[in-house]
Order: C-alpha cells, then structure tokens, then sequence
C-alpha cells in the first residue's frame, strides 16, 4: 500500500507537466502574434478610417454650390486612397490571427477584404477614379457581410 503510493506520488507531477504542456500549445502567445485592440477598437481605429479615406475619395457629392467630384487630384491624395487600401488589405490578414480570429466564416469575410483592397490598391496607382468608386462599393459589401453575421445588434452605438 504505502509503496503503491510512493509510486504514484512521483508519476503524478510528470503526468502534469504533459498536460500542462499540451495546453500551451494551443494558446495564442505560442505563435508569437500579440492581438493588441479589442474587435470595437480594430473597428473604429484602424477598419473604419481608412475605409473612409477610400469612401471620401471616389464619386461626387451635391451641395448648395454645385456638384464636387470626390476623386484626388494630387499624388499625395492618390498615396493616401492606396495606403489606406494596402492597410485594410493587411488587415485581412490580422483579422485572421489566434486572437483575432472567430472561425472559417470570419476567415472567410476576412480574405475578402483583402482581396478587394488588392483592387482598390490597384486603382490607386492607376489613379483609376472609377475603379476605386466601384472597388469602393464592394468593400462596403464586404463589411456589411461580415456585420450581418457577427455584429450583435447592440454594439453599435
Ligand atoms: C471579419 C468581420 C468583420 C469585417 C470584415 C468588418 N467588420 Fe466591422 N465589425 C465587426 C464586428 C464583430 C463588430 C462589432 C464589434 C463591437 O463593437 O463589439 C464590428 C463593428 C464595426 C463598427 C461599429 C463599431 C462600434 O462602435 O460599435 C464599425 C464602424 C465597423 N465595424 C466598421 C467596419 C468597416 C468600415 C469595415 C470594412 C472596411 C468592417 N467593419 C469590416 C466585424 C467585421
């Protein structure tokens, strides 16, 4: 009895360290990516400026004083749609990582920010003001589609 014991009493710790070894390798600071803003921050930090930046740069707006067409006319304001288009591209990408991440459809809602702010990247430097109005659209869609499914009614506000 008491050497069964004693046996256990040292296999016990082993047995723990396995376990305990198996578990860390499933938490997000073994990959070595440290999520920094929480959904509502990403969202209102870095998603939603520069979205604008892209939505305020394509098309035309009516006001008292007439029609004004939206598209830059400077290098400097071609540079900023197409850094604001390669920030929400990489952002694709983060919305992706452990800690980030909330399964294959937001991975999916994900790859197709990506994949439109590739376009509108391209738009950019071709200074296509069409392209980036009509890339500029679909990545509204893109946005509204995620929305539809993991923004709670009672987080906007
Ligand atoms: C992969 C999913 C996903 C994509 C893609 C996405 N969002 Fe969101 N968004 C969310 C979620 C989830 C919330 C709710 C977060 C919260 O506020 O708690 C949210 C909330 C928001 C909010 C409201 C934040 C608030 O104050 O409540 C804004 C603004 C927003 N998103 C902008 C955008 C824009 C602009 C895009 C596209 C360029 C976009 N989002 C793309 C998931 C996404």
């Amino acid at each position: 009895m008491r050497l069964n014991r004693g046996i256990r009493g040292r296999w016990l710790p082993v047995v723990l360290l396995v376990v305990l070894a198996g578990c860390s390798e499933e938490t997000p600071i073994e990959t070595g990516y440290q999520p920094v803003v929480d959904e509502h921050q990403m969202m209102n930090w870095i998603l939603d400026p520069n979205a604008d930046v892209i939505w305020g740069s394509a098309g035309t707006i009516h006001t008292l004083e007439g029609v004004e067409d939206l598209a830059p006319t400077t290098q400097e304001g071609w540079d900023a749609v197409r850094n604001a288009a390669a920030t929400l591209a990489e952002m694709g990408n983060v919305l992706q990582i452990p800690g980030h991440s909330k399964g294959d459809d937001w991975n999916e809602f994900s790859q197709g920010l990506t994949r439109t702010a590739v376009l509108l990247i391209e738009a950019a430097e071709n200074q296509d003001d069409q392209q980036v109005f009509d890339y500029g659209g679909q990545l509204y869609n893109v946005c509204v589609a995620c929305h539809q499914i993991y923004m709670l009614p009672d987080s906007e506000d």
